[in-house]
């Protein structure tokens, strides 16, 4: 590791104020050859609102996104859809580490997201590489705008996160992705399918790392975590998660059924 200094809040500042992907991609990437300080982890940076983004993808409500159609021009559709996802994803992981560090002064809470960040980078690389096969590059088609939406709707604690972003949105993901597998090996695209198992289990694993802090921080505030989270959910997505769920995958995330038990019909 070379000798630097950068502390790890301007590093993550750095990263959600790059609007080009590429570059987001390679300073998440980086981060084990540039040297990070984990030093002064109560110092606060503020977060920006907003990560910085390229002009293209246009910006959509989700209402207004066109349909997915079927064939290959779905598949590219899809593919475009989660790379869109990973590229929040990135800023997400940065965001954790800037707007929730401080308070938690964690050196394990850093370099769990620190990790997250990398693959997420790795993800998103993984997918444009494939549009890339396809003839399309990121940006190409419109995206919607509901992962950063709930990523601000929870901005003011670190539990409303890991509740919404990890053990909701991504845990849904885990639910979907093996029937999103088999349809993609039904049309015998088996290198978009390779990409989405390996994006999978490392998913498996965000979910672990934000059961594991959300339960840490339901434990240090004396709240149970089975009705927090519910609460939250409730409170910022007026929903439940869909069943049928991925039981196998959130299990090996370390999510009990006791979550959802009795709560999802
Ligand atoms: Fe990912
Ligand atoms: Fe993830």
């Amino acid at each position: 590791m070379k000798e630097s200094f950068t502390s790890v809040y301007e590093w993550a500042l750095n990263v959600l104020e790059e609007p080009n992907p590429e570059k987001k991609v390679r300073l998440s990437i980086d981060t084990n050859t540039v040297g990070i300080s984990l030093k002064y982890l109560s110092r606060r940076i503020a977060a920006p609102t907003r990560p910085a983004r390229p002009n293209f993808p246009l910006l959509l409500q989700p209402r207004d996104m066109p349909r997915r159609s079927t064939g290959q021009k779905g598949r590219v559709a899809f593919v475009h859809a989660l790379a869109h996802i990973e590229l929040n994803a990135i800023d997400l992981a940065w965001d954790m580490i800037l707007r929730f560090g401080p308070e938690l002064e964690n050196t394990t809470f850093i370099i769990d997201w620190i990790k997250v960040a990398k693959d997420e980078a790795q993800h998103f690389q993984l997918l444009s590489r494939r549009l890339i096969d396809f003839g399309q590059s990121y940006g190409d088609l419109p995206a919607h705008d509901g992962l950063w939406e709930a990523a601000m709707k929870t901005s003011h604690d670190v539990l409303d996160r890991l509740a919404v972003i990890p053990m909701m949105l991504e845990a849904r993901g885990i639910d979907t992705t093996p029937a999103a597998v088999d349809r993609i090996k039904s049309s015998n695209d088996m290198k978009t399918a390779l990409v989405l198992e390996e994006i999978y289990h490392d998913e498996i694993e965000h979910l672990r790392i934000g059961v594991f802090w959300f339960e840490h921080i339901c434990n240090a505030r004396e709240l149970d975590p089975i009705a927090t989270w519910r609460y939250l959910v409730g409170h910022h997505l007026n929903s439940k998660p869909k069943i049928p769920l991925n039981v196998e995958g959130r299990c090996q995330a370390h999510m009990s059924p006791e979550y959802w038990e009795n709560w999802c019909k």
